[in-house]
This record gives C-alpha cells, sequence and structure tokens, in this order.
C-alpha cells in the first residue's frame, strides 16, 4: 500500500466528470487499497478517486461507524429522502469548513472489488459522506454548495 497526493482545491481533476471503471482489475484494487491508506493517514472520513488525481467513479469510506471501510465503485445514489444541514470539510479543501444541506436518507448502488453489485441504505454520517463522495465524482467540491463556509471547526 501507498500513500498518495492529495490533490487540492484548484487542481483541475477536481472539476472533472469522473469516468466509470468498466473492468475492475488488479489496478483498480490497489487503487482502492492506496485510497484507503491515504484516508486513514489523513484522518479523513472518505475519499474520491479525483482527490488522488484519478478521474474515475471509485470511493473509500469509513466513518468509524457498523460499516467500516466501505469501497464503491461506480456508485448511483438511486434514493434521497429529507434534508439536514451540518458541517463538512474535505481533505482536498484544508482548513475550510461549511454548512451543506444534504439528503437525510439515501440509497445508493454500487460495485464492491469482486465486481459484484451491493445496495446500501445510509442515514445520518455516513449518508452525508456518501453524497459528499458521490459530488466528487461529477467534478463537485462542499465549498461549491455550502451554505456558508469558514475557517476552522469552531463557527
Ligand atoms: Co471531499
Amino acid at each position: 500500500m501507498a500513500m498518495l497526493e492529495i490533490k487540492k482545491a484548484g487542481d483541475p481533476v477536481l472539476k472533472e466528470v469522473c469516468q466509470p471503471i468498466d473492468h475492475i482489475d488488479k489496478k483498480i484494487r490497489t487503487l482502492l487499497d492506496d485510497m484507503a491508506e491515504t484516508m486513514y493517514k489523513s484522518d479523513g472520513v472518505g475519499i474520491a478517486a479525483p482527490q488522488v488525481g484519478r478521474p474515475i467513479r471509485a470511493i473509500v469510506i469509513d466513518c468509524q461507524e457498523e460499516h467500516g471501510l466501505i469501497e464503491l465503485i461506480n456508485p448511483v445514489i438511486t434514493f434521497r429522502e429529507g434534508a439536514v444541514t451540518d458541517t463538512e470539510g474535505c481533505l482536498s479543501v484544508p482548513d475550510i469548513y461549511g454548512e451543506v444541506e444534504r439528503a437525510e436518507k439515501i440509497k445508493v448502488e454500487f460495485l464492491n472489488r469482486r465486481g459484484r453489485k451491493q445496495h446500501l441504505t445510509a442515514k445520518g454520517l455516513l449518508a452525508r459522506c456518501v453524497q459528499h463522495e458521490c459530488d466528487h465524482l461529477e467534478g463537485r467540491l462542499f465549498i461549491d454548495i455550502a451554505k456558508s463556509l469558514h475557517k476552522g471547526v469552531q463557527q
């Protein structure tokens, strides 16, 4: 496994609409491993492939809830319900936090690293995290949609 460089806001790769992954090979599995290591070493709860310079549709998430590490390839949010505003940050936008409205509950379909179709229903922090990371795959950052932004965790 390897720690990857995290691209910061202003890097054009973060603005790209990412490509679907049509063949899950060893390179993709290694990328997922490296993304997880990069996330854990950076104290993040999620990271999307464009954040490490790869504009393809892969995400890793670990919100330290019951699910543990989740790898999502070609994720599609198929259901959204409710709306909650809460504070978000991003490894690509250091030291900036913002208030972002997200659906309260979602369902997402994706492929796992073996190419098997998975369904996940999420609420709370995990639902927020999935929506934030899926936005990265559309070239969208939380600072683009936040109701307000502030420096540091405290408002
Ligand atoms: Co982010």
